[in-house]
């Protein structure tokens, strides 16, 4: 069943890898990612998500183990499914891993994890990690099967993987876009219904996160590149501020009052 009204408040996840890309591409320490995750919490971040991907392209190791000690608000730690990124997330013990595929087989068509495929061995790295209290949530297509693997294996939360809808809304395939955007929110409810906790990102910006920030059922929307992209401009204070009030607006717009 659909819900009717959110669930609760919208919380919003600032996505830091990319100041660490900027970092990286000069090899040295600045800017600090860290820096930029402080920021964001202090301008309105309701969580932090970083990446370490398994050639280290943006987010480092020390990046992660400063970002599980000094952050005041849930560090959510995305990475791949693999052993030596489990063992990591089992020593830093993120509030949240948000697990992603990285290689090009491990994706579905639509981009997200292929959950209904490897749901022997991820029912067994999902367990170790809830086991340890850690919340453990599946970047996923709007897709029937994928959801139904999600609750199948015990994962707590499905990201919904936006990336296709943004796409379509940057290429004016409108109806495309729109078709998207309707599978995703049947998606939300289906996941809803089996009982998940409903994320969604990827590519999300000032244009497309409003329909989006309307399902009833999402609680959390990880937004990076384009809020650090928009900090050039504005400042990542000002750019995270600007999502947060299109965020509630399009909860208002769509609720009335009942933001929460
Ligand atoms: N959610 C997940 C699972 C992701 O992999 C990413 C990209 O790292 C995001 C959200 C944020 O996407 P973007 O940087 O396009 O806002």
């Amino acid at each position: 069943m659909p819900a009717t009204r959110p669930l609760g408040k919208l919380r919003l996840g600032v996505n830091i890898d990319h100041v660490a890309t900027v970092r990286n591409a000069r090899g040295g320490d600045w800017p600090d990612p860290v820096r930029a995750a402080k920021l964001a919490e202090a301008a309105g971040a309701d969580g932090i998500t970083a990446h370490l991907r398994e050639d280290r392209r943006h987010i480092r190791d020390a990046d992660m183990e400063r970002l599980a000690t000094e952050l005041g608000v849930p560090l959510n730690f995305e990475m791949a499914a693999t052993e030596e990124m489990r063992a990591l997330a089992l020593r830093l013990r993120p509030h949240a891993c948000c697990l992603v595929p990285e290689r090009r087989e491990e994706r579905t068509t639509e981009g997200g994890l292929d959950v209904a495929g490897d749901a022997a061995r991820l029912r067994d790295y999902v367990g170790a990690l809830a086991e340890a209290g850690i919340r453990v949530s599946l970047f996923i297509g709007h897709e029937a099967r994928q959801i139904e693997a999600a609750a199948a294996v015990g994962a707590a939360v499905v990201e919904l993987h936006t990336g296709a809808y943004c796409d379509f809304h940057a290429e004016g395939r409108t109806a495309e876009r729109d078709a998207e955007l309707a599978s995703l929110r049947a998606g939300s409810a289906r996941a809803h219904g089996l009982g998940l906790e409903v994320h969604a990102g990827h590519g999300l910006s000032f244009e497309t996160v409003a329909p989006v920030a309307a399902f009833p059922e999402v609680m959390e929307l990880n937004i990076g590149h384009f809020l650090i992209g928009e900090a050039i401009f504005t400042g990542l204070g000002p750019a995270i501020e600007g999502m947060r009030q299109r965020m509630d607006a399009a909860r208002i717009a769509a609720f009335g009052g009942a933001v929460m």
